[in-house]
């Protein structure tokens, strides 16, 4: 028998349910082009300068991936490409199988941003932000309904934040601000979600909680998730499908094809060090300078270098499965 305790979360976990995909999408996974994203050739910058050139990139409806590359590779840019709101060259985008339009981000589509690249002298509460995702899908409403709040109220609480909704977004620690951008994208019922570096300030426990959360997005509502992240071995490793981005893309496929020295140092244009470890089987990438866990000098009876494996050739189609996180 359940107890009265299971049925609270049972409604709360349906709440947000309906909140996050409403009604009609609680019990069907999106159509197969509603959530996928088309880059073709593109190449697009500030100012007129390029930052990147020409970009092809396919992720299906469905996928989950991730974007690595070095601070200033155009990671944001590229997120930002797809979302309309950087200046294009050339090359042409098309979300949900509908071009892209500058200045027009798509329908249906939830942008957590990078944190420090927000304007935290904007007033404003921390419900509010949140309502903004409820207006960025193009019902402005000047008040919430009282049924706005009670979903803002349930995804607050879903994210560990439910404490917080009257506090400033300023007066935030940087986790809680990630957690609150994340809550904004996902009251707009996203199909696709881009997210740029969702857990960077995070601790492990709430880097865990988030990744859990869009682990279960994805498998369970079909929701495309196209992420940045700089953590290799703890994020990118146990992504399907990982994209390496240095002012173009440098290179793309499973983990276990794109983690290898070769081209993870062309990625980073550092040496990078690629190394198996036995006992979990896990992959472990490194910097390879001779300080360090991994350094040259290092001995590890349990790690051993992997041989890199060929290139795989890129199979949009192929979607392996989250590994656990
Ligand atoms: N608004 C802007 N105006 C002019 N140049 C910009 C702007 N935003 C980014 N850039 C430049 O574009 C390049 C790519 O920046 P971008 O933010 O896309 O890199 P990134 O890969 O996301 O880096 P990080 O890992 O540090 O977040 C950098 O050289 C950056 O200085
Ligand atoms: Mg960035």
């Amino acid at each position: 028998m359940r107890t009265a305790e299971a049925r609270e979360t049972g409604h709360m976990e349906e709440r947000v349910r309906r909140a996050v995909f409403g009604n009609q999408l609680a019990s069907a996974r999106p159509q197969a082009a509603a959530g996928s994203i088309e880059v073709r050739d593109l190449s697009c910058g500030y100012h007129g300068a390029p930052v990147l050139t020409g970009v092809s990139l396919h992720v299906p409806s469905g996928q989950f991936v991730g974007l690595i590359g070095p601070s200033g590779a155009g990671k944001t840019t590229l997120l930002r490409a797809m979302l309309g709101l950087v200046p294009r060259v050339s090359g042409e985008i098309r979300v949900g199988g509908k071009p892209v339009v500058p200045g027009r981000p798509p329908a249906r589509i939830g942008y957590v941003p990078q944190v420090e690249t927000v304007d935290w002298t904007f007033p404003v509460t921390v419900e509010n932000v949140v309502l903004m995702g409820k207006a960025s899908n193009g019902r402005w409403l000047p008040w919430p309904s009282r049924e706005d709040r009670r979903d803002v109220a349930a995804i607050l609480e879903r994210l560990g934040i439910g404490d917080l909704g009257s506090r400033h977004i300023r007066d935030l620690s940087g986790g809680q601000q990630q957690r609150t951008f994340l809550a904004r994208a996902l009251i707009g019922r996203p199909r696709i979600l881009i997210l740029d570096e969702p857990t960077a300030s995070v601790d492990i426990k709430t880097r865990d909680d988030i990744l859990h959360l869009l682990v279960e997005l994805n498998r369970d509502e079909g929701v495309t998730i196209v992420m940045t992240t700089h953590e290799l071995n703890a994020v990118a490793a146990h992504l399907p499908w990982v994209v390496c981005v240095n002012r173009g893309v440098v290179a793309q496929g499973a983990p276990s094809s794109i983690f290898t020295s070769a081209i993870l140092s062309r990625t980073f244009g550092t040496e990078m060090r690629v190394v198996l470890d036995e006992q979990t089987g896990n992959l472990l990438v490194a910097e390879a300078g001779s300080h360090g866990p991994f350094g040259r000098r290092a001995t590890h009876g349990h790690l051993r270098v992997v041989a890199p494996p060929a290139e795989l050739p890129y199979s949009p189609g192929d979607q392996a499965a989250v590994q656990p996180f």
